[in-house]
């Protein structure tokens, strides 16, 4: 079966933000599987070229960018350099984001989650941007349909839907933006989860029964993100297996 393409250009860029691993990963290797070059993003230099490998092996061409998508140095250094490497870059998956098991402080956690994630798409935008431009920030069902017990998380993943609505709003005339939010997901971030009471509790209210899969993720990302998607702008798309109408 050859790999659908969702109408991509060949040849057109995405941004992909955390794509060292998991979900990031994920989305980076099935857009260059659909003819995109990607400018891959992550904090850890080794995982992120892990990625990049995966896709020259399959003959696709990615840019990587090694750093802290929270620093605003790195942002616009990253994008500078992808856009001379890939040309233009239409699309963003604006991915990356802290672990709830990370010690932060709930400012720190607000201005890491969110605060990159408009400063990235801000600096993104300021250039111009090719027509059909999109934007997906995978935010979580955590926040936006469910609390979570650490407080920054569930405030963060409600507060970047609340920014995606306001870009959907206010700024479509630039780029189309949308919002995607996982379940429980089988990345190395939740290793162990599974088997864990509270792992087994959730997983039991999953009507589909299982965890989502990184790449069940990485194509509503894409789905939303292309041209077949090019009405679709400010929704939140739980993708959750149906766990949150059990709640
Ligand atoms: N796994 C889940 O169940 C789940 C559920 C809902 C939402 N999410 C969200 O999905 C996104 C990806 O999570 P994942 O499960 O794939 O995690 P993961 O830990 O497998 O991958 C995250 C990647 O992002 C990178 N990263 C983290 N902070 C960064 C930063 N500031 N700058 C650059 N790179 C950074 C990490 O190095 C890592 O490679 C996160 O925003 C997470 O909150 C995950």
């Amino acid at each position: 079966m050859t790999a659908p393409d969702f109408g991509f250009r060949r040849g057109d860029a995405i941004v992909v933000t955390g794509a060292g691993s998991g979900i990031g990963r994920a989305t980076a290797l099935r857009a260059a599987q659909m003819g995109l070059n990607v400018s891959a993003w992550d904090l850890n230099a080794g995982s992120l070229e892990e990625t990049a490998a995966l896709i020259r092996y399959g003959g696709g061409l990615v840019h990587t960018v090694t750093g802290d998508v929270s620093d605003e140095s790195v942002v616009r250094t990253g994008l500078n350099g992808s856009r001379e490497a890939l040309g233009e870059l239409r699309y963003l998956h604006n991915n990356a984001g802290p672990s709830s098991a990370a010690p932060l402080t709930f400012n720190d956690a607000m201005s890491i989650s969110v605060g990159s994630v408009r400063s990235l798409t801000e600096i993104w935008a300021a250039g111009g941007l090719p027509a059909g431009a999109a934007m997906v920030v995978t935010t979580s069902v955590a926040g936006n349909l469910v609390g979570t017990e650490v407080d920054w998380y569930s405030a963060a993943k409600a507060a970047l839907m609340g920014y995606v609505r306001h870009t959907a709003a206010h700024r479509a005339a630039e780029f189309r933006s949308n919002g995607v939010a996982p379940g429980m997901t089988d990345t190395p971030r939740l290793q162990g989860f599974a088997e864990s009471p509270r792992g087994q509790e959730v997983l039991g209210r999953i009507p589909l029964a299982r965890m989502a899969s990184p790449d069940d993720i990485a194509y509503a990302v894409l789905f939303l993100l292309s041209p077949l998607g090019s009405y679709i702008n400010g929704v939140f798309l739980p993708v959750d297996g149906g766990w949150t109408i059990t709640q």
